[in-house]
């Protein structure tokens, strides 16, 4: 208030100065000091204000990061929603923690737990890697299965621990990670944020919780780096990664085999090889390349040195998710329990593709065919900024263990993804970002 009543004062000062009487100037000086001393003491507020406030001091840089502080959970109609979700209507069924339920692998399984009627349970921070509107239209559609995703962070131990508390899960499905190979350069924080620090959070919570579930996660091809021998089987060398995702994920291997061996946690890690299919990811080549070619927009299509041929094994998400099913099937049960070691505990890793590499140059004809467009080419070399050469999965140890068998190939996978993508962008006028 004293500060309004000194800026009117101010105002009425007549702008020719050396009409002043002394008396007035004086006046004039005290309150332009009065004016500066308040101004200093309101800034100096805003200063500490923000220093002090713990939201501020955590303001991160990445998106998974700022994720930790918004969301707001628990409260008895919370945990009510969380046990309805986790409740398991099949003679049988598992109740399952899924993380990442959000994304693109993680809506599929979790869809097809809830039909055969186990107890699902989602987690995910929403962040802004890619278009959070299509991970809020994946939540409508489990929504509608009755699937709650909780909102929160795998960092956040606090929350772990209240959902387990409230649900004693069988089985996590650990599928949340900050993915992408290139992204890595830009914002190589958020690799260590989500594939790190979040997965020995989530395995803290877990070996501590009684009982402790088995955990299957998802690794990725991306550890076979850069080898040359193909196919890549499980038993090759994994310790030359072309990218700080892979290196990650390579960790997340090795925190996997500690955790299994000092707290007896059931550990089967999956490698993915390149997913592909409708809810798809917009940051992968199939799913921008689409989105470019009905804009009429050139692609960039990479090419090894010599004009060598760029090929990914690419595996339809439905035969992934039998996968993801198959391995939580087989899962052996943890053998400790409060925090402590019982007995030896199972250890897996398993290549989830599809045995029969593409070159990305027939993926994109395979696209100008169901798009009934001519792509625009434009052929590049290869970068080096985590792009490996080619990727080839050995599968026969998933096939023995797991029954895994992939039965969709690309013309067919894309054919379905070509129609979904249609129909969701072309719905309400959506936009692909
Ligand atoms: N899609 C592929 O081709 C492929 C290949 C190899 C491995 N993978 C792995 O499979 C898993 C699923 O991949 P996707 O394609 O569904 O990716 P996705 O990005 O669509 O899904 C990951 C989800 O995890 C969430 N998430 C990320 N960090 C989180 C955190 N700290 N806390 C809570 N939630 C967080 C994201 O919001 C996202 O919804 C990932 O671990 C990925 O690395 C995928």
């Amino acid at each position: 208030m004293s500060q309004l009543k000194q800026m009117s004062h101010l105002d009425n000062i007549p702008s020719t100065p050396g009409k002043f009487k002394m008396e007035k100037r004086l006046r004039w000086h005290s309150s332009l000091a009065k004016l500066t001393f308040w101004s200093f003491v309101f800034l100096g507020l805003i200063f500490i204000f923000f220093f002090l406030s713990p939201s501020s001091s955590s303001l991160p840089s990445d998106p998974s990061r700022r994720s930790l502080r918004t969301y707001s959970w628990g409260g008895p109609a919370w945990e009510k929603r969380v046990r309805s979700s986790a409740k398991v209507r099949a003679r049988n069924g598992i109740s399952v923690l899924v993380t990442g339920a959000a994304g693109f692998v993680g809506t599929h399984v979790s869809a097809a737990l809830k039909r055969r009627g186990d107890g699902v349970v989602g987690l995910d921070n929403f962040n802004d890697y890619y278009d959070p509107s299509l991970k809020r239209a994946r939540q409508a559609l489990l929504e509608r299965t009755g699937v709650f995703i909780v909102e929160g962070d795998i960092n956040d131990s606090e929350l772990l621990r209240k959902l387990f508390e409230v649900v004693a899960f069988t089985h996590v499905m650990h599928l949340a990670a900050q993915a992408g190979v290139r992204y890595a350069m830009e914002n190589p924080s958020s690799y260590v944020h989500s594939n790190i620090a979040g997965l020995v959070n989530l395995l803290e919570v877990c070996k501590s919780a009684n009982p402790q579930p088995a955990i299957v996660w998802a690794s990725s091809s991306s550890v076979y780096g850069l080898n040359t021998k193909v196919p890549f089987s499980e038993r090759d060398r994994t310790d030359q990664p072309a990218s700080l995702y892979a290196a990650t994920k390579k960790a997340g291997e090795e925190i996997a085999h500690t955790y299994n061996h000092i707290y007896g946690l059931s550990l089967t890690g999956l490698r993915f090889f390149t997913v592909y299919g409708p809810w798809g990811r917009p940051d992968m080549a199939y799913f921008f390349f689409t989105k470019d070619i009905l804009k009429g927009k050139s692609i960039r299509i990479f090419e090894a040195p010599n004009h060598g041929t760029v090929a990914r094994d690419f595996t339809y998400i439905d035969d992934i998710v039998k996968g993801c099913v198959a391995a939580l099937d087989t899962a052996e049960k943890s053998t400790g329990s409060g925090g402590k070691k019982k007995g030896p505990a199972q250890l897996r890793v398993f290549n989830l593709g599809n045995t029969s590499p593409v070159p990305v140059t027939d993926l994109v004809s395979i696209l100008e065919r169901l798009l009934k467009v001519k792509a625009k080419r434009t052929m590049m070399k290869m970068p080096r900024n985590g792009d490996v050469q080619f990727t080839h999965a050995n599968i026969s140890l998933a096939q023995r263990e797991l029954g895994y068998k992939p039965t969709t190939d690309l013309q067919t996978g894309l054919k379905k993804f070509v129609r979904w993508y249609i129909k969701y962008y072309s719905a309400g006028e959506k936009s692909a970002q």
